[in-house]
């Protein structure tokens, strides 16, 4: 297909097909409250340095207090976990409402039984069409649960139900 035809519905449909791991980006307002967005965009981006990103729309407000905070936690989502995936993706203001939280090592919202956690500074914010592409300097990283992650794909959630990695370590 021709990008001078391409829709928007046709782009998600087509982009659908490629799965996600689904993580929540959380820091604190101004006000020392919560905020956040599920993303399915997270990603490592450099080892060395150790950077991770993600893309969050122009118009996220949750992502505008976090670029103001200069600092956040992503929240790998377990395959259990959808009801907070859900919770973090509704307009901001009440996302939190019912949801645990303890501070991380930074300070912004570390969410229970995740798969993993990483805290950053927020490194850099390049505009890329209607989103920002967002790298986070990672400060500290790990790994709470040996759970089968959340993943988003052509429009519904699943998970992994492939080879068991602790079985093939030895390969
Ligand atoms: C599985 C899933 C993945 C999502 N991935 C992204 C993403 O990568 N970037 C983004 O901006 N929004 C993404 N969203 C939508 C945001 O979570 C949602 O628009 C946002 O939380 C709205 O609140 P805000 O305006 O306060 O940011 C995703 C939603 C779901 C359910």
């Amino acid at each position: 297909m021709s990008v001078t035809t391409l829709d928007p519905a046709t782009f998600r449909h087509v982009l659908g097909h490629h799965p996600t791991g689904v993580a929540v980006v959380a820091g604190l307002d101004p006000d020392g409250q919560p905020v956040g967005l599920t993303v399915g965009t997270f990603t490592s981006v450099s080892l060395d340095p150790p950077l991770v990103g993600f893309l969050p729309t122009r118009e996220s407000a949750s992502f505008a207090e976090i670029r103001k905070a200069g600092r956040f936690t992503v929240n790998v989502l377990a395959h259990d976990q959808e009801h907070i995936c859900r919770a973090l993706a509704r307009p901001a203001g009440t996302k939190f409402d019912g949801l645990d939280w303890t501070p991380s090592g930074n300070g912004c919202p570390l969410l229970p039984d995740v798969v993993c956690s990483i805290d950053c500074e927020l490194e850099s914010c390049t505009p890329a069409g209607d989103h920002y592409f967002v790298t986070g300097a990672v400060q500290d990283l790990r790994i709470h649960r040996s759970a089968a992650p959340l993943l988003f794909f052509r429009g519904g959630f699943g998970s992994f139900t492939g080879i068991d990695r602790e079985a093939t370590a030895t390969r």
